[in-house]
């Protein structure tokens, strides 16, 4: 098992819809091929992880990097694991209402000229999404 994760600015003036296509897409395509993963949108930035067979995965994430609905992709971190972390989502979205979480986000958007990013601080981050979906299964979304 591989995963994935990134970041990246989106264009300016995305709107609901937008993110609604999106995320469209990535559950069909994501799981035509066994690919599962959380999407987050906070302050005009995504991060999204994304996990499944490595060759899937990365064909998945050359696809998204030409995407003109975001730029400046970065990637954060790769690497082989155990298993997945949200085993239950082709493609879960979430929007932090949580401070931590808000402020992560502009942390790793800020941090990303740095090469030293901790992958511990990810997974953990990573680890509070996953808790907070699991304790509210019924989330939709209805704004951005
Ligand atoms: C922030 C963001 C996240 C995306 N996540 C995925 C994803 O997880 N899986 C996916 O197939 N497409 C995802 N897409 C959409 C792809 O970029 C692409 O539009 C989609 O795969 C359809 O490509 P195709 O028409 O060449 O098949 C994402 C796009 C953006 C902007």
């Amino acid at each position: 098992m591989y995963q994935l994760n990134y970041h990246s600015k989106s264009k300016s003036g995305l709107v609901l819809k937008d993110l609604e296509n999106i995320l469209e897409s990535a559950i069909f395509t994501n799981s035509s091929r066994d690919i599962t993963g959380c999407l987050i949108f906070h302050n005009k930035n995504f991060v999204q992880i994304l996990e499944g067979k490595k060759k899937d995965v990365q064909d998945v994430y050359e696809k998204i990097k030409m995407d003109n609905r975001h730029s400046d992709v970065t990637l954060l971190w790769e690497n082989k694991v155990d298993k997945r972390y949200f085993p239950e989502w082709n493609m879960a979205y979430h929007k932090p209402e949580n401070e931590n979480l808000k402020q992560y986000v502009n942390n790793l958007m800020l941090l990303s000229a740095l090469s030293d990013r901790s992958t511990g601080s990810l997974l953990s981050f990573w680890a509070t999404v996953r808790k907070i979906l699991n304790n509210d299964k019924k989330h939709q979304l209805k704004e951005i």
